[in-house]
């Protein structure tokens, strides 16, 4: 496989299905780098591996020592990391300052930051400068204190927002947008009304790619929103080896002698 680039992703509109996952240590991505298109550091980190209860409290620094780590496993698929909460919505300077930071420090290729219309402006200022930008519409978790949660778009009251949202990040220049937690029918007629592809969690198979979170996609998360297939179930195997090597520790069967040092003479 040759290495992913932005514009290849982006010609990937209507063509093979983009295949994203995402990645926050270096291993996982040495092993998703296998079969990924893309592979995004999301700010969805916070929950999964720091034990927060939303995105909100992640930080710059969290996002680069995590982008770092991906990008020393990573050598074939797109690397996009995600810009956290306060990052980026203030202004397109901060924006751009902040972004240049996470290509700097980590040396990936592109960000990703949650928002439509409100942030078509600075999505602009971003890609007019040298940083590609994918978009991030419909459930965005970093509005789950406005949203009162993290709530789906299936009410068909609410469809032209997202619609318009992904225009204007389209129009904006962003190479690609998430589209997250929406009915399957807006899924596809988003997808239908842009040019750039859609990357779906929870959009529907209509959309242009799909993403989930690691974590969710091998059972190593106990959340399961409708939109995560788990495809392993790496939580039961941890808590098995755990449980034997408590077992064994305490019956003193192991360590072995084969895990044990002998004497070197002389
Ligand atoms: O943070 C994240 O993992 C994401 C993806 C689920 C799209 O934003
Ligand atoms: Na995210």
């Amino acid at each position: 496989r040759i290495k992913m680039t932005v514009p290849r992703f982006r010609a990937q509109k209507g063509g093979a299905p983009l295949v994203c996952l995402t990645a926050y240590t270096a291993h996982v991505a040495h092993l998703v780098d296998a079969e990924a298109d893309c592979i995004l550091v999301g700010d969805s980190l916070g929950m999964v591996i720091h034990g927060m209860d939303s995105t909100l409290g992640v930080t710059m620094e969290h996002m680069i020592m995590h982008g770092q780590a991906v990008m020393r496993g990573a050598s074939k698929a797109l690397v996009v990391v995600d810009m956290p909460f306060g990052s980026f919505e203030e202004s397109p300077e901060v924006a751009f300052r902040n972004a240049a930071r996470l290509i700097k420090e980590t040396g990936c290729t592109a960000v990703k930051l949650e928002g439509g219309r409100e942030m078509a402006e600075t999505i602009r200022h971003l890609s007019a400068r040298g940083i590609p930008v994918m978009a991030h519409v419909g459930l965005m978790p970093q509005q789950m204190n406005v949203a009162g949660g993290f709530k789906a778009v299936r009410d068909e009251e609410f469809w032209e927002d997202v619609i318009a949202d992904a225009k204007a990040v389209e129009a904006a220049g962003a190479f690609a947008v998430v589209v997250e937690g929406v009915a399957a029918e807006l899924g596809e007629k988003i997808t239908r009304n842009v040019s750039i592809p859609t990357i779906g969690i929870g959009a529907s198979v209509n959309c242009d790619g799909q993403i989930l979170v690691f974590e969710d996609m091998i059972g190593l998360f106990p959340r399961v929103p409708t939109f995560v297939k788990r495809y392993g179930n790496m939580e039961d195997m941890m808590i098995d080896g755990i449980q034997r090597y408590a077992q064994e520790v305490r019956d003193r069967s192991f360590p072995a002698v084969e895990h044990t040092y002998s004497t070197k003479k002389g």
